[in-house]
């Protein structure tokens, strides 16, 4: 067996522009630079938890060209939680089961000293709980929703939100040929951080997000006095986690065990009432996981490469058990069980929000 440091590295949840640069830079400081194997973990948590394992070694011809490339060379999955881990049964059912034990076994065969885990808030908790069974980890942290705590921002989201906005243009020049209400629907489970910052950078009449319930009401009279003034279109942009007053968020079918709960419908509904109760064409665009896919931004490129290199460092100095992070574009690192303490929720009262009511922006609130 080699001398050198061996390394684990993966990508868990759902996929977001910007992985492969974390990868890529990680690598290239990892073993170009200080000499250590990086082993690429396949599927989230789930390549240490198959037969035989499912693994790459990441050598620096493995992530050449990925830098601009979308989604995760390693594969990834939101369903692959290790402490609560799916298993099929011979009946056909669905049963949770704790694999964690396996994991720490696959490491041991596997030689490798830790991992950086590269994920949203779902994979940092499984980082953290490893953490307590003494299994060294980094975190990472991703997510096109922006709503990691302790760091100002995810890389995935820039991309995300410029997409959404690209898409709501174009949205808007078809709504004002047709006077047509135009309804598009981001993602966003527990926080709105895309559908405020693309709606806002879009010109969005109506914006719902999950922090502020909205009452349809608002929303229709906000579309039926731009009427009145002659503006016979309005862009409605809606979180697919957008809830509305003493309601529930709408989510799709039934949560299969391991797995998380499936959004969608958010913006059907609205739309559904909304031409109810204005006599308006109203139409409906869910943008979902387009928002996920392609290439990452400019932005996104440095910071992922930003946190890939940090988090190469952060294990230099033995660091384990922490997350890298950024704030004031100075990249940092906090402890795991800070950084899941709380979801980063916009704030209803707060700047970007008000910048949205001083423009007339309705938020149903
Ligand atoms: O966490 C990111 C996210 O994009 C959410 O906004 C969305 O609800 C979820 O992932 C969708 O995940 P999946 O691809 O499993 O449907």
């Amino acid at each position: 067996m080699s001398s050198k440091r061996r390394i684990g590295i993966l990508t868990g949840g759902g996929d977001c522009p910007g992985l492969n640069a974390v990868i890529r830079a990680a690598v290239k400081y990892g073993v170009t630079q200080l000499g250590w194997e990086i082993i690429g973990i396949h599927d989230s948590f789930n390549g240490l938890l198959t037969t035989p394992f499912e693994t790459t070694a990441m050598t620096r011809d493995a992530v050449r060209g990925i830098l601009t490339r979308g989604g995760t060379i390693l594969g990834t999955t939101n369903r692959g939680d290790p402490f609560a881990f799916p298993m099929k049964q011979a009946d056909g059912t669905t049963t949770v089961v704790d694999r964690s034990q396996e994991l720490r076994e696959a490491l041991s065969t596997l030689a490798i000293e830790g991992l950086i885990c590269i994920g949203g808030d779902g994979t940092m908790r499984i980082a953290h709980q490893l953490s307590q069974l003494g299994i060294k980890v980094v975190g990472v942290p991703k997510t096109i929703d922006n709503d990691i705590g302790s760091t100002e921002v995810t890389f995935g989201f820039n991309t995300a939100v410029q997409v959404a906005t690209d898409a709501i243009d174009r949205l808007h020049s078809t709504a004002e040929s047709h006077d047509r209400v135009m309804v598009a629907e981001v993602m966003g489970r527990d926080c709105g951080w895309i559908a405020l910052h693309a709606g806002i950078a879009s010109g969005a009449d109506v914006i719902l997000i999950p922090e502020l319930p909205y009452n349809i009401e608002h929303v229709c009279e906000k579309i039926l006095r731009r009427q009145a003034a002659g503006r016979f279109f309005s862009i409605v942009v809606v979180a697919e986690g957008a809830v509305p007053v003493g309601g529930e968020a709408s989510h799709l079918g039934v949560n299969t065990p391991g797995g998380m709960p499936r959004f969608g419908g958010a913006g059907h509904h609205v739309a559904a009432i909304i031409e109810e109760q204005t006599h308006l064409e109203t139409r409906v665009t869910v943008l979902g996981h387009l928002l996920r896919g392609g290439t990452p931004s400019t932005f996104d490129r440095l910071l992922a490469t930003r946190f890939g290199c940090a988090a190469a460092r952060l294990i230099q100095q033995e660091g384990w058990g922490r997350m890298v992070a950024i704030q004031a574009d100075t990249i940092i690192d906090v402890p795991l069980d800070e950084a899941i303490r709380h979801t980063k929720n916009v704030h209803p009262n707060g700047e970007i929000v008000q910048t949205g009511r001083a423009l007339g922006i309705e938020f149903g609130a």
